[in-house]
């Protein structure tokens, strides 16, 4: 057996996962976002530690084996977030998580300081609110005195990690979303940490996401019933974990996540390639290999806002009901899903959403098509910054709740021009947790080998020609609105 933990944002997410890749039990805890002035998100890193640790004692008090028959247990986690710790490895301050949007100046100041052209060719990412160097900067400048006692810094499950062992970590997928790491060498970037006055040793060591690091400490074993026989993996982001636990494991595989935000990610076997800052360009958890990503902001929470707004009393898959008998293009209806501003490949996060073309003969459903296509052109921007760097996309693995819907399945066939997979018991991260728990303990000889036995294909849906043409069309116009009004 192997355990994946999901430490996402909501809540911590546990999976006890058997050889064959199936979920036997799964419990889930959840913890408050503490947001006391507008843009700003923290959180309390001990209700992580707290809440994974209750998950851990329920999950062993319903398992029936051997503890020692857990082979592994590994992490996935929400980006960015900044977690400080002094010299005796103490919080010193709340986390600063990936939706905190406090640091504007900041990401100006980096901009300003080293220029796009090396900022890009160190990181390979742009400077964006969410990431965490631009929050160790705000907290230099804000909180100097308690900045000056910081010996080191870790992301949110390198800190649940520390918590469990005893020892500290960062791995690369995501180190990778700090700014401070040169991603392509794999190594802390001294240009980026000098230019910032980030002193080096604030940056703890750096291992891959498949290393063992030992086991639980002693007090976690008394407290949750985990074994010291139990590997501890490092575990990685949670859409590195999300490219694992799908399968996007070599040149060509990419997948289509469609949740609160939406993600379009790709996997890449080099850290040189130039996407000039459009996507973002990580680490991968599989050792040594990289992934592209764009990111749609108001993806499912668009379909939220509608229904929310316009069909409160229903559930969505009333909602969506009708939908199949509205034709490809909503009757001439448009919808650009800017709700919350958008990622890619805008990176603008003043921009709005927007109906285009009502006319008095639109009805509802009409309006819900409109959202669930300008949603999938969003995504399909991502795809086609892709294709243009000469990457062929034939198969998009498609998951999250956008995946649970099969006119939206076979509309993400038609736009994005692909052959779209639904996957049988998706269980996006924290399956990949499970499965890097699985390869690092050394019950496979690869994550593919894995891979291979974990995830199974529930069914296809292939492009219609006809629609294919008609959304090309479409899909131009798309693009038109934000070109013609920003
Ligand atoms: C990635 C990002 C989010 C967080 C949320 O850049 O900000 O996907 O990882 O979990």
């Amino acid at each position: 057996y192997f355990i994946g933990v999901d430490l996402g944002t909501s809540a911590v997410k546990l999976l006890l996962v058997n050889e064959n890749g199936n979920v036997v039990h799964e419990v889930s805890k959840s913890y408050p976002l503490i947001q006391e002035k507008t843009g700003f998100s923290e959180q309390n890193p001990q209700d992580w530690v707290d809440q994974t640790i209750e998950g851990l004692s329920e999950m062993m008090k319903t398992f029936k084996g051997n503890p020692e028959d857990i082979e592994g247990m590994s992490f996935s986690g929400q980006m960015h977030g900044l977690v400080l710790l002094d010299e005796d490895n103490e919080v010193l301050r709340h986390a600063i998580l990936w939706n905190d949007t406090r640091t504007t100046a900041q990401c100006e100041k980096i901009y300003e300081t080293i220029g796009e052209d090396r900022l890009l060719k160190i990181t390979k990412n742009p400077a964006l609110e969410g990431f965490t160097l631009p929050k160790l900067m705000w907290v230099k400048e804000n909180e100097p005195d308690l900045f000056e006692k910081a010996k080191t810094f870790v992301l949110p499950k390198d800190y649940l990690r520390y918590k469990l062992t005893g020892n500290v970590h960062m791995e690369y997928s995501d180190a990778a979303g700090t700014l401070l790491l040169d991603v392509m060498n794999r190594e802390w970037s001294e240009q980026m940490c000098d230019t910032f006055g980030i002193h080096s040793s604030l940056c703890p060591p750096l291992i891959e996401s498949t290393t063992d690091v030992g086991s639980v400490t002693s007090e976690i074993t008394e407290e949750t019933g985990i074994s010291k026989e139990t590997s501890v993996i490092a575990g990685g982001a949670d859409n590195a974990c999300g490219a694992v636990g799908s399968g996007i494991l070599s040149e060509g595989k990419t997948f289509c996540s469609i949740g609160t935000s939406g993600v379009v990610l790709s996997y890449e076997k080099d850290g040189d390639k130039n996407f000039d800052g459009k996507v973002h360009y990580f680490n991968h958890g599989a050792p040594g290999a990289y992934y592209t990503m764009g990111v749609t902001l108001s993806a499912g929470n668009s379909l939220r806002w509608f229904k929310d707004v316009f069909a409160e009393n229903e559930d969505f898959d009333t909602m969506l009901q009708e939908v199949d008998t509205v034709p490809a293009g909503s009757n001439g209806l448009l919808f650009t899903p800017y709700l919350d501003g958008e990622r890619t490949p805008h990176a603008d996060a003043a921009v709005r959403a927007s109906f285009i073309g009502m006319d008095s003969s639109h009805q509802r459903k009409d309006f819900v098509r409109a959202v669930l296509e300008g949603i999938t052109f969003s995504l399909h921007e991502s795809i086609e910054i892709f294709r243009e760097s000469g990457k062929t996309i034939d198969t998009i693995i498609s998951i999250g709740g956008g995946a649970k819907n099969e006119v939206w399945l076979q509309m993400q066939a038609d736009i994005f021009n692909a052959n779209i997979v639904k996957l049988k018991s998706e269980q996006g991260p924290g399956m990949g947790a499970a499965m890097l728990a699985a390869y690092g303990s050394g019950a496979f000889t690869s994550l593919q080998e894995c891979a291979d036995i974990f995830i199974r294909e529930e069914k296809v849906f292939k492009p219609d020609a006809e629609r294919v043409e008609k959304y090309k069309e479409l899909f131009r116009i798309y693009q038109d609105v934000y070109l013609n009004t920003n």
